[in-house]
């Protein structure tokens, strides 16, 4: 690996943990076995990194009211995407090399139902999006300048989502990069979901601004079903985080509740997708892939190829950050 790569690969990995970082969170306290606390628990949520503990507040509002779990993984994810000082969600989250900010996210309920849209820009809210195209077309996935027009149609507002910050570190970085295509070591991360509520249903979502600086047109595994969320109400749900390409390749979120499904527990289940992912990669060290994960006893679990992820787990009367096991310390 040349200079600038090896770098750019440290960069990631440090930044995964510093743009979310576990120790940071002082309000909760970190639970080692969350299985023992949440067992049979409802309503339970789990979301990606430490910002999921706000996005649980808000999903927890509607599931502790007796509200869908549908619901209540849009809410939660919704704070995260209008969050403008997160740089790697919805509102603020880095441009594209050529400076546009493009964002990915998807929705799905336990019955199968699901929606999706890649690379859509200027709306703040693309889970919405999403949410409306499983529910109002015939379709499940939207791209581009055609879900921008759906979004519209649908009565959402055209807004500029590139933040005085987020332009500031595109012009810093197009100073050094070049315009070279380096592709797979650029930091990122997402707000990934998934909820189960009172009446027993699960729901799922997540929501990106993809890789920082990606090429134009790219598309990450978060808007993808099967790779960046999946979930069954007979099973259970799975969401990913980190990079992309690796997720989509091995489908993880799929395999992650199909493993449930024969028996694994959420945590090994998601030990195994990591494990698949380090099978088909050579160069898995040099970036990070995070999997949480939820069965329908309440079970929860996570695990990455890297230290420093960690997911909050929110139920009736807790939200607290765990921190997950990982393959390389
Ligand atoms: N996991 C987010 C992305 O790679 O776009």
């Amino acid at each position: 690996m040349n200079t600038r790569r090896k770098f750019l690969a440290q960069a990631t990995i440090g930044s995964l943990a510093a743009m979310s970082p576990v120790s940071s969170i002082s309000c909760t306290d970190r639970a080692e076995n969350p299985d023992e606390k949440t067992i049979g628990k409802k309503p339970l949520v789990i979301s990606t990194w430490g910002f999921g503990l706000q996005a649980n507040e808000g999903a927890l509002k509607v599931l502790n009211s007796g509200g869908k779990a549908l619901d209540a993984v849009e809410q939660g994810v919704r704070i995260i995407e209008a969050d403008g000082s997160n740089s790697s969600v919805g509102y603020g989250g880095l441009p594209d090399r050529e400076g546009h900010v493009t964002l990915d996210a998807c929705i799905m309920d336990g019955g199968g139902m699901c929606g999706s849209v890649c690379a859509l820009e200027h709306i703040v809210h693309p889970v919405t999006v999403a949410r409306k195209v499983m529910e109002q077309t015939p379709h499940v996935i939207l791209v581009g300048e055609g879900a921008l027009q759906f979004a519209l149609a649908q009565g959402m507002k055209k807004e500029n989502l590139l933040t005085k910050e987020s332009e500031a570190a595109w012009k810093e970085w197009l100073e050094e990069a070049k315009y070279k295509p380096i592709i797979n070591i650029e930091n990122h991360d997402t707000i990934g979901m998934v909820a189960l509520d009172k009446n027993g249903d699960m729901a799922g979502a997540c929501t990106t601004s993809g890789l920082a600086y990606k090429m134009r047109g790219r598309v990450g595994d978060s808007p993808i079903i099967g790779a960046g969320l999946y979930v069954d109400n007979e099973v259970g749900g799975a969401a990913a985080t980190g990079l992309g390409e690796a997720v989509l390749r091995t489908l993880g979120s799929f395999l992650v509740v199909e493993l449930m499904r024969q028996g694994k527990s959420p945590k090994e289940a998601c030990r195994e997708a990591v494990l698949r992912i380090k099978s088909k990669h050579a160069n898995y060290k040099d970036f990070q892939v995070g999997f949480i994960a939820m069965n329908k006893k309440g079970e929860t679990g996570g695990f990455s190829i890297h230290e420093g992820f960690g997911y909050a787990v929110g139920s009736e009367h807790s939200n607290e950050l765990v921190k997950a096991e990982s393959l390389l310390e």
